[in-house]
């Protein structure tokens, strides 16, 4: 079925008021957005609109219960300025898989798309062009039933806008491995992109960076042992020139795409990858006998993010400097090169919005 999108366009544009070279993460907001509201078992509505806020009802179920979610992408101009978005397709199927386990309305693939192209299409010149910059785009949905009472909403919003980035971290990562707190279990929402998996970790990550840390890299909720991921990135682990990643058989982490693809490019560059299970016992033994060459996270706000330090029950542990991590600076590279069209697109991972998508189709 085909969904029409009307545009209303910004009578003044805000692009003027921010500083292109120096761009905080999520802090700018581009001058348009995408709105469609779900009822009656469909999508109604469908329309972008200059930036605003909307009011809400004050017994918005998802304020209430948490049935909110949602994504992360990033776009890029290719070298004739053309806006282009890395596995788009991939994270609206994890969008509709957190969906599926909060028990919130379906979003179909047609829409999302079209309101990405419109609105990048639209907002074309927020999409920065500085290294390491990138126009970050965000689509969520929410319950939206004005009720209070626990039970499954049948009314949800769905909104996308998008934000003018620079580097989510600007030098390696210090890490605190918790051994009290937990992120996720088996049977719970791990997998799922939803809110209340952030707003559950605020309190052990404002502790740890107290401490003068910057995020938990978390361990599995049963036995507090095994590695799983950092608040917003998959987690990689280099041991004697094998590259270890945990598996996603549980359902307690993310189904990265990050991860995913630089699993993909590891494997082509010859390098051993392992999906598996490992223990903290495991990485510091490594550690001990010098052979553990590198950790670092993977994620779209991220990219590739080495850890310098990490943490666990009183001791820290340092990595080799970052000059010296060969096998990661490579496929850090492979991929920002793919990601910003300047290497060939081998897996058709980039998504290019098509030209004269003005209309109001
Ligand atoms: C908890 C968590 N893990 C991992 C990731 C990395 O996933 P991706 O590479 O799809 O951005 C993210 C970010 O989206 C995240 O929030």
């Amino acid at each position: 079925m085909g969904y029409k999108i009307s545009i209303e366009k910004t009578k003044k544009s805000r692009i003027g008021n921010v500083d292109f070279n120096n761009l905080p993460f999520g802090r700018n907001f581009s001058d348009h957005m995408f709105i469609a509201d779900y009822y009656e078992e469909d999508w109604h509505d469908c329309r972008i609109l200059p930036f605003q806020n909307y009011s809400t009802h004050p017994a918005l179920s998802s304020l209430h219960y948490g049935q909110a979610i949602f994504e992360g992408m990033k776009a890029e101009r290719d070298a004739d300025g053309n806006p282009i978005v890395f596995r788009p397709a991939k994270n609206f199927n994890r969008f509709n898989i957190s969906a599926d386990r909060m028990a919130m309305a379906q979003f179909p693939e047609e829409l999302y798309m079209n309101a990405m192209d419109k609105l990048l299409t639209l907002d074309r010149d927020w999409i920065p062009t500085a290294p390491k910059s990138s126009l970050y785009i965000r689509p969520h949905m929410f319950a939206t039933e004005e009720f209070i009472g626990i039970k499954p909403a049948e009314n949800f919003r769905f909104v996308m806008f998008t934000s003018p980035v620079g580097a989510y971290y600007n030098r390696p990562v210090k890490v605190f491995i918790h051994d009290q707190y937990i992120r996720a279990f088996p049977g719970g929402v791990g997998y799922a992109k939803c809110a209340g998996n952030y707003g559950a970790t605020m309190l052990p990550v404002r502790e740890v960076q107290k401490m003068g840390y910057d995020q938990i890299l978390w361990l599995d909720g049963v036995h507090k042992r095994y590695l799983q991921e950092i608040g917003t990135m998959n987690i990689f682990i280099i041991i004697d020139g094998v590259i270890i990643t945990p598996g996603l058989d549980l359902g307690t982490i993310l189904d990265g795409i990050t991860r995913d693809s630089i699993i993909q490019l590891a494997e082509d560059e010859g390098y051993v990858v392992q999906e598996r299970d490992i223990s903290i016992e495991e990485v510091i033994n490594a550690y001990y006998e010098n052979k553990l060459e590198d950790m670092f996270g993977t994620g779209t706000a991220a990219v590739l993010s080495h850890i310098g330090e990490f943490h666990y029950k009183g001791e820290n542990y340092e990595l080799p400097p970052v000059e010296e991590r060969e096998a990661s600076n490579k496929l850090m590279k492979r991929l920002t090169d793919i990601k910003s069209g300047k290497a060939e697109d081998l897996y058709g991972w980039l998504h290019t919005v098509p030209v004269g998508i003005y209309s109001n189709q």
